[in-house]
């Protein structure tokens, strides 16, 4: 793809140009204007240029002084479109640039969108989203078989706000593209260490503040799920706290939490994943890593008026002599008990830590957790929605109404008494997973609800099915998604 994209303000005569045209109509007046030879309009008329959704036509001005290509974009049907559709479209359009290698692209969809109600800003912020997600490239670990060939893409607007919007999208995506490159270092170099140096640099770089809880702090304040799911690994355990702090320093207001599920890697420990379970398991460090890209967009971009703290419980899930076993019972610091039943129910008991510690140092206004909790909910939902559990209602319209503006979609899940029942133990207080195979990812957000105390409002996003793409398509290529990222940074821009 591009080595970079970003936002000029240059004048003069593009390389490309790209219009839109809506499904089974004619190009509007201005676009057609924006050729005087009639080129574009020509183009248009072409049978292949059918306004579908992504169908991109071409069209070659060729006179002096006008761009050398112009791209026909198709908007789809205009009664039912959304400026959200522009991120998969612009994604389209992406890929046809990075074979067409042009480099200074005018953008002048503006002409054919005022055909429809659309803000004009969002139309821009989901285009420069669009854009910047399909740039994302992980070539760091390609070595010397490799060769990259990529140019920077610039891209304009002669509209102000759609210009605006495609700044602010063009960030939103370096953001995830954060998440994206975290998500895709292998664990052999992102181990727990790696994404603790990370996240200094993060703070460093960004104003944050951080604080590392290495092992020895984990044993003095008992965050007993860590240290347990962490024992086996050489790699030893840790809480990362991040937090942002608004500059008119209202600081003392209670905080928004974000909590993220970070395993480095997930064998299983003793309940060992079998035949390819474990290939890919690299990810199970996801809802880390998009609370890091949401922190990362929240520092340079959102900049909130409420204060924002972020919790992630960094683990590795190996196995050796040291490691905890089904069986085993922990007993953490709000009280409760925990039989083990199963060591690859792993994400559930160090997410407890961060949820206890969240409601009992943080005072937060509420706590939002993003894990790859479990397969369950792949075979629920698919890669279309996370799966959402969420019994506060005010807190469940924020964050449907970021994930509506953000794209990244939520389906909400059941909570319910009788599945806390199911998760209680003949042992301890509750088991981490009941073998009866049951509801697995209710089983998840059931387990984690005996660690949040009944004021607190809050929202668990099982992001299992949706933190990676398993083919190219819209503005994603296959491969991690940083989801999250966007919707966190929108939810917190809502604020
Ligand atoms: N990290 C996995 C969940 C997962 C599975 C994420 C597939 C992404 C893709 C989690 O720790 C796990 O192993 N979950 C188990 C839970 C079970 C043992 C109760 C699962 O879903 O099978
Ligand atoms: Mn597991
Ligand atoms: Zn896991």
């Amino acid at each position: 793809m591009f080595q970079s994209v970003s936002l000029s303000s240059r004048a003069g005569t593009p390389d490309a140009l790209v219009v839109g045209v809506f499904q089974g109509e004619a190009l509007d007046p201005r676009s057609r204007q924006l050729d005087p030879d009639g080129m574009i309009g020509l183009a248009a008329k072409r049978k292949d240029c059918t306004g579908e959704a992504g169908r991109v036509v071409e069209a070659f001005p060729g006179s002096k002084g006008r761009a050398a290509r112009v791209l026909i974009l198709g908007l789809g049907k205009r009664e039912s479109f959304k400026p959200g559709q522009l991120r998969s479209l612009l994604g389209a359009v992406g890929r046809r640039l990075a074979v067409t290698k042009d480099q200074d692209v005018l953008l002048a969809l503006e002409h054919a969108l005022g055909a429809v109600d659309a803000d004009a800003e969002q139309c821009g912020r989901a285009a420069g989203e669009g854009l910047g997600l399909i740039a994302w490239h992980a070539d760091q670990f390609k070595g010397k078989g490799h060769d990259p060939k990529r140019l920077p893409l610039r891209v304009r607007s002669a509209s102000r706000a759609f210009a605006a919007g495609l700044g602010r999208g063009l960030a939103l995506a370096a953001s995830a593209n954060f998440t994206r490159t975290l998500s895709e270092t292998p664990p052999n170099i992102a181990t727990t260490g790696y994404i603790a140096d990370q996240a200094r640099k993060l703070a460093r770089q960004t104003g944050l503040s951080c604080r590392v809880f290495e092992e020895r702090d984990l044993e003095r304040e008992r965050l007993v799920g860590l240290l347990n799911v962490g024992k086996a690994s050489e790699n030893r355990p840790r809480m990362i706290r991040l937090e942002y702090r608004p500059r008119d320093g209202r600081g003392g207001e209670k905080p928004i939490v974000l909590v993220g599920k970070t395993m480095t890697y997930d064998s299983g420990g003793l309940s060992l994943k079998i035949n390819n379970g474990m290939v890919g398991m690299k990810r199970d460090k996801d809802g880390g890593c998009a609370v890091l890209g949401a922190m990362h967009a929240i520092a340079t971009v959102v900049k909130p008026r409420r204060r924002v703290v972020a919790l992630l419980s960094v683990a590795e899930n190996s196995i050796s002599d040291e490691a905890y076993r089904p069986d085993d019972v922990i007993r953490y610091r709000n009280g409760v008990t925990v039989e083990v039943t199963n060591t690859d129910a792993e994400g559930r008991l160090v997410l407890a830590d961060a949820l206890i510690w969240a409601c009992e140092k943080e005072n937060p206004q509420y706590i939002v957790d993003l894990a790859t909790l479990t397969g369950g909910v792949v075979v629920a939902l698919g890669s279309t929605f996370c799966g959402m559990f969420c019994e506060n209602d005010k807190l469940r319209g924020k964050i449907e109404a970021a994930s509506e503006a953000s794209g990244e979609r939520v389906w909400r899940l059941p909570m319910h008494d009788e599945y806390r029942d199911m998760m209680k133990s003949p042992v301890a207080d509750i088991l981490n997973s009941n073998p009866n195979r049951k509801a697995h990812p209710v089983q998840g957000a059931a387990f984690l609800s005996y660690f949040v105390e009944k004021n607190v409002p809050w929202c668990h996003l099982d992001i299992a099915g949706v933190h990676e793409a398993d083919s190219d398509a819209g503005c994603f290529r296959k491969g991690p998604t940083g989801w999250g990222a966007r919707l966190l940074a929108e939810l917190l821009d809502r604020e």
